[in-house]
């Protein structure tokens, strides 16, 4: 079985392309053969896989069926704008959907309907694709933080994660790499806040 996972918000700009190569990342360095499949016709994921050095542990693009073959692991980056039939479309293909949210006025009201039309899903009432948020470009403390909270607090999906505002993701991204390639401590706080993230991603019922 594939294991199918699916970065998502219609919102641009939410933090989509930098959850998908991460995950990627993060799974290629657990020595998993990670696909990685580019749905947005701004080709940032596959930017970013052309960028990445061969001696970094290897991610396969999607280019047809048979790229998936010996995969066990398939992350979907999608658009800005992804809703009708392509979301219903991703969302029965996906195992998993992860929902990366900032804390600004503009994202969260753009995120909302977003969030309604996932929760009213076939799949995702079905439990067959599951659901979680992930707060991006959160720094605690801040009153954004905290409109934050409130907001994620509306929806009965797990929240499980806030990323803080960094250059290492802009910094890592340039390089082809993810947080989880960077060499010795130098991610080490990021990497404490993607733990929750990862253990979510990572249980799957045993085959
Ligand atoms: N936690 C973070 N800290 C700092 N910068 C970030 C963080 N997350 C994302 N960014 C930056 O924000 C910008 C938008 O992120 P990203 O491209 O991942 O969003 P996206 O949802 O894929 O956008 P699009 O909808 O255009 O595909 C990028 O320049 C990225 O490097
Ligand atoms: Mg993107």
């Amino acid at each position: 079985m594939i294991r199918t996972l699916l970065v998502a918000n219609p919102k641009g700009g939410s933090g989509k392309t930098t959850i998908a190569t991460n995950i990627a990342g993060y799974l290629a360095g657990r020595n998993e053969r990670v696909v990685l499949w580019d749905l947005d016709r701004q080709r940032s994921a596959l930017k970013w896989l052309e960028l990445r050095p061969e001696e970094l542990p290897r991610i396969m693009p999607f280019s047809a069926e048979e790229s998936l073959a010996g995969a066990n692991w398939l992350v979907l980056d999608s658009p800005a704008g992804l809703h009708g039939k392509s979301l219903t479309r991703l969302l029965k293909l996906a195992h998993k959907v992860i929902v990366p949210v900032q804390p600004s006025l503009f994202d969260l009201d753009a995120t909302r309907d977003f969030m309604l039309t996932l929760s009213e899903a076939k799949a995702v009432k079905k439990q067959n694709t599951l659901v979680a948020m992930v707060g991006m470009r959160v720094d605690a403390r801040t009153r954004a933080a905290s409109q934050l909270d409130s907001f994620l607090e509306e929806f009965d999906l797990p929240v499980l994660t806030c990323l803080r505002n960094t250059q290492i993701y802009v910094n890592a991204s340039f390089e082809g790499s993810s947080l989880f390639d960077l060499p010795g401590n130098q991610a080490r706080r990021d990497m404490e806040q993607w733990a929750p993230l990862l253990e979510w991603i990572e249980d799957f019922p045993s085959e």
